[in-house]
């Protein structure tokens, strides 16, 4: 008589807090036990393997739909596959508002294509136009749909909100419970000096990176902290490129507000030289903000080891090489202002940061699930039902192999993208099988999941992102604008 439908046996189980060698019992999806010598009705031999909590990438783009119609090529389909053979069992892709239009016709699109998600998926609504409809009327009925996660553009044509929208935006999170997610770039300052580079002839795809310096990027994350704590509304800062930038985030956690920050394994592992790779390859690298200097991938280490960046992200974004939306869209002499931004990254996501990370010895294995699963999942209100390893949980699991030694190909990605920024890259540690509500779902890179298997995360409110009620001057603005 076995007392769990399923159990893991064998394995040493890890998560933010914990590594221990132990069982885990798993009914009705669910993880009932952590413990010793459990009997299952059938039973998965992890001897030797880590047990890690599925991933939760908290930023990637699956199925975007775009202003001129259409998607982008990665479909919840491909997304999904790739996901599971990286070891990601949930993901927060994005709705996106078009300046003019409402919030609830895309999400109900968006909603209407995640059907066919493997993975379980929630989103972020982006907002670029902050109307009285959409802050007072649409904002409230989004929330409550439980899409609990706003995110605002401050640079990108068509997608760009001025401050007093951003206001507005934070403003209408404060009331209706929701957290705020920032692309912190300045917008006026990329124009001007994309419009110099481009009059001096310097259009090449490694101008993408003079276009937007360092400075850029601190400006902007300094702006956004300071509105935020204006209308004290906690926020997300995202993909931070380089310790300048962490460090706004780090002086305003210091100060008690409610700012966190996620990066990406670009910015630990690519750099703007890699933009200036011959002919066109430097597109394949570029993505905002852009990648910095060999010197900033270990002083973004030391920020995410102190804490101030707590989730690493992919910021997959779905734009193929030579495909009809791709790189290559506008031509192969395209300037960089012309070429979308973005690169693929849904499936190196665990391996590159395991590799860089806990083998390089720069982070240990309770921190990489920390920042690959626990907090995301905390941070957007999943948690505690997707994050770890405990009674109650949903059995997500990875089952991890320490010492397999792979080389990153694009095959491997299993995504619909046609290249890897990360062709050749050495990594220690790989997925061997992805499980989610307790069905192997990918076991050697096979990936079984059925189609429209995954689920939505509907979010309700949780105390890690109410307001602190600090105000200046103690006047609440937000009740009124
Ligand atoms: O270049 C990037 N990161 N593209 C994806 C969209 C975004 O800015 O997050
Ligand atoms: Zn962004
Ligand atoms: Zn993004």
């Amino acid at each position: 008589m076995s007392d769990f439908e399923t159990v893991v046996r064998g394995g040493t189980v890890v998560t933010a807090i914990d590594t221990v060698r132990a069982d885990v019992g798993i009914s009705g999806g669910r993880i009932v036990c952590v413990g010793q010598g459990l009997r299952g009705a059938s039973e998965i031999d992890a001897g030797g393997l880590l047990v890690l909590p599925g991933g939760v990438d908290s930023h990637c783009h699956i199925e975007q739909l775009q202003e001129g119609g259409g998607a982008d090529e990665e479909s919840w389909i491909t997304g999904s596959t790739a996901c599971l053979a990286g070891g990601t069992t949930s993901v927060i892709t994005f709705s996106t508002q078009f300046k003019g239009g409402g919030l609830l016709g895309p999400l109900a699109e968006y909603r209407r294509r995640a059907d066919s998600a493997m993975v379980d998926y929630t989103f972020h609504q982006i907002i670029t136009d902050a109307t009285d409809a959409v802050v007072w009327d649409e904002i409230p009925q989004v929330v409550a749909s439980g899409v609990r996660s706003l995110k605002v553009f401050l640079t990108y044509d068509p997608l760009y909100l001025d401050d007093r929208g951003f206001l507005r935006v934070l403003a209408a999170a404060r009331r209706n419970g929701a957290l705020v997610t920032v692309h912190c770039e300045n917008y006026e300052a990329i124009n001007w000096r994309t419009e110099a580079l481009l009059k001096a002839g310097l259009t090449a795809p490694k101008y993408h990176a003079w276009s937007r310096p360092r400075m850029i990027e601190r400006e902007a994350t300094h702006r956004a902290i300071a509105l935020a704590e204006l209308v004290d509304q906690p926020i997300q800062i995202f993909h931070v490129s380089c310790s300048e930038v962490a460090e706004e985030v780090a002086r305003a956690q210091a100060a008690g507000l409610k700012v966190w920050a996620e990066s990406c394994p670009q910015y630990v592992t690519l750099t703007a030289d890699d933009m200036d790779r011959p002919g066109f390859e430097g597109a394949k690298f570029m993505c905002s903000p852009s990648p910095r200097a060999r010197e900033d991938h270990e002083r973004l280490w030391a920020q995410i080891r102190r804490g101030t960046i707590d989730v690493m992200s992919s910021d997959h974004s779905g734009w193929s090489y030579t495909g009809p939306r791709g790189k290559r869209v506008n031509g192969v002499d395209a300037p960089f202002s012309a070429i979308p931004n973005g690169i693929p990254g849904l499936t190196s996501r665990l391996p590159i940061l395991f590799s860089e990370g806990v083998v390089g010895g720069r982070i240990d294995l309770n921190r990489f699930v920390a920042l690959t699963s626990t907090n995301p999942a905390k941070l957007f209100g999943l948690y505690p039902r997707k994050g770890s390893i405990a009674p109650g949980f949903d059995a997500d699991l990875v089952m991890w192999d320490p010492t397999r030694t792979t080389t990153l190909r694009n095959d491997l990605m299993q995504h619909v993208m046609d290249y890897t920024p990360y062709e050749g890259m050495q990594v220690t540690g790989w997925p061997v099988a992805t499980m989610r509500r307790g069905e192997v779902v990918m076991r050697d890179g096979m990936v079984s999941a059925p189609t429209g298997s995954g689920r939505f995360l509907a979010r309700d409110a949780y105390p890690m992102i109410a307001p602190s009620g600090v105000l200046p001057d103690g006047f609440d603005a937000s009740a009124f604008a």
